[in-house]
């Protein structure tokens, strides 16, 4: 599995530095490195929804606040 973080300047206002950080921090705690990888990407046009996240072709829509949340509902609970 692929998380796709967006790096655009509107994401990166809203927190996007964090929910990266808060992502690998997660993938490193739940010992899934091996299952999940993290990509970045340049804005996708859905700025009003940032932070972008991408999981193949379904959008998220994160904060530093909702990616533990989201770590556990849509990355954890998929890979088992
Ligand atoms: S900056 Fe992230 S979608 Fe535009």
């Amino acid at each position: 599995m692929t998380i796709t973080v967006c790096l655009g300047s509107a994401c990166h206002v809203k927190g996007s530095h964090y929910v990266l950080e808060g992502l690998q921090s997660l993938i490193k705690e739940h010992h899934v490195e091996g299952d999940v990888k993290l990509a970045g990407t340049f804005c996708t046009g859905n700025c009003q929804k940032g932070v972008c996240v991408t999981i193949g072709d379904t959008l998220y829509s994160l904060t530093p606040e909702t990616t533990t949340q989201f770590f556990e509902t849509e990355v954890l609970a998929k890979l088992h």
